[in-house]
């Protein structure tokens, strides 16, 4: 039923802004200030034709954030899609569409998805995960030490965070390979359809050899879970695992390395014993949230929100990035507060924010540890963001440093399928099938500076860190934190 509309004040604003092409990508700060005028949600085209309402300000983004009962997250209840007026091939439909899994079911259904999500994740012992990412970043550093200069996005941000998946969910290296195809292709890269279905049959293939040779990883963790999810669920949650795990991961790694380059305040404090790394993805995470705009929710009935119409079944999506920035939360943007948004609130809050941090945390350190007097090739202000509603992505993050030697510390037994399948070879190594595997013994940075896998190996003074020429006197951020990373 559709009562009939409640009247709106008038207020200037009901052009919806967009949130697609380069101007937004350019500034969307200024777009989130041109729409707060108009009060805390405002209208939006996610791309042409699409049209949703953003909600901008921080109370009202945790009011929908915390009425399940009122915001669904099922998207069947999407109206513009289900009569037509959106196609279904429109280019956000693939982050929209319906799927049986967590992010987009609701009530007992969710929880179940979600516990098994939950459970297996949190199983992960952080001391495997970080051998895990030292592993992968050692792996992907040694394909550009020496040569002096690498795009860190492609070359290092964006492969990072599906080899540490592969790991976590104990996937074979030419499954690997083939999920990495099946990613690019959902990106845009290749033909889509394709894409997923290469991607479908590829994680059914991984359920089919967990089913019969468990191990202990993620995916046999899932298989094995009470809540028995079905094929078709497993098949979804995996993916889901992948997406959710991948492109936000390497923005915030992504993000943060651009801050830390960019940002001499970072390098400005060391010696007063802040943990600059940690300060700076709090910053990204508040002010250049990885995810955007997301958390899709529909009205399950109109709804009237401080005086605008919420139509049942219209797209309301949460602005991570406006509600961090809301002036009314003005002086809580600092280090140490973590009562930003960037990880979503409520039933669907990301499940895996301590992995999450500590995966970004450990590929910045890893690149302090390896690369030293690293510096941005072009000025900050030149670094161009890829357009698209719901991320804020670098598109490039080019650096030039001193070449420095490929270390052997690493024990070969991660390569880049990344890499690989972009340069249509196949990576010889993998991310073996166990969890666990080869992550102990791996070094953990651990903040002090002293304490580096490639110094604990004895393998860096000669090729590695120690055996960099020395730096000349420290002139960017990066190099003083360089400086305080290495206790000097
Ligand atoms: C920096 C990295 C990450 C960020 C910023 C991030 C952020 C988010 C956000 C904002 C949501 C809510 C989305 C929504 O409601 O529409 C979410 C959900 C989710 N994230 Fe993350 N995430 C990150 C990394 C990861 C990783 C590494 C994994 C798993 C390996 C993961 C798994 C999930 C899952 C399964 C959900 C859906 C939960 C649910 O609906 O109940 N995320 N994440």
């Amino acid at each position: 039923m559709t009562p009939e509309p409640i009247p709106v004040p008038e207020t200037g604003r009901r052009c919806p802004e967009p949130l697609y092409g380069a101007e937004f990508a350019a500034d969307p700060a200024a777009a989130y200030r041109r729409m707060r005028r108009t009060g805390p949600t405002a209208p939006v085209e996610l791309s042409p034709g699409v049209r949703a309402t953003l909600v901008t300000g921080y109370d009202a983004a945790l009011h929908v954030l915390r009425s399940p009962e009122t915001f669904s997250k099922d998207s069947r209840r999407w109206r513009d899609m289900a009569d037509g007026t959106v196609p279904a091939d429109c280019p956000v439909a693939p982050m929209m569409a319906y799927r049986p899994n967590a992010l987009l079911t609701d009530g007992p259904e969710h929880r179940r998805l979600r516990g098994a999500i939950t459970e297996s994740l949190g199983a992960v012992e952080p001391h495997a995960l970080r051998g895990y990412v030292e592993r992968s970043a050692d792996s992907l550093i040694d394909r550009f030490a020496a040569s002096g200069q690498v795009d860190l996005l492609a070359g290092y941000a964006q492969p990072l965070p599906l080899l540490v998946l592969n790991q976590m969910l104990g996937c074979p290296p030419e499954y690997g390979e083939r999920l990495v195809e099946g990613m690019a292709g959902i990106f845009g890269l290749v033909d889509a359809e394709k894409a997923n279905e290469l991607l479908t049959r590829t994680v059914s293939a991984l359920i089919a050899l967990k089913r019969e040779k468990p191990g202990r990883d993620v995916t046999s963790r899932l298989i094995a879970h009470p809540a028995r999810l079905t094929d078709e669920e497993l098949v979804h949650t995996l993916v889901l695992l992948i997406g959710a795990g991948t492109e936000p991961e390497q923005n915030l790694i992504a993000n943060s390395l651009r801050l830390l380059l960019s940002d001499d305040r970072f390098a400005g404090s060391l010696s007063g014993g802040s943990l600059p790394v940690e300060d700076a993805l709090d910053e990204v995470l508040w002010t250049d949230p990885p995810m955007a705009n997301y958390a899709v929710h529909f009205p399950v009935h109109d709804v009237l929100y401080e005086g605008t119409l919420l139509r049942e079944g219209h797209p309301l999506v949460v602005s991570f990035a406006a509600a961090n920035t809301d002036p009314a939360l003005a002086g809580e943007q600092h280090p140490g507060n973590r009562a930003h948004l960037a990880w979503s609130a409520g039933p669907h809050s990301c499940p895996a924010q301590g992995a999450a941090r500590l995966i970004a945390a450990v590929a910045v350190e890893k690149l302090l540890d390896r690369v030293p007097d690293m510096e941005l090739a072009v000025p900050v202000q030149d670094l161009q963001w890829r357009p698209g509603p719901f991320y804020r992505a670098l598109a490039a993050l080019p650096v030039s440093f001193r070449p420095t030697a490929v270390t052997t510390a690493v024990d070969g037994t991660v390569d880049s399928p990344v890499t690989s399948a972009a340069e249509g070879g196949r990576g010889p190594g993998g991310g073996g099938d166990t969890a666990g595997s080869g992550a102990a013994g791996a070094g953990l940075p651990t903040g002090d500076g002293a304490s580096t896998s490639a110094v604990r190996r004895g393998s860096a003074p000669d090729r590695g860190l120690r055996g960099a020429p020395a730096a000349a006197a420290p002139a960017s951020g990066w190099a003083r934190l360089l400086a305080w990373w290495r206790g000097e």
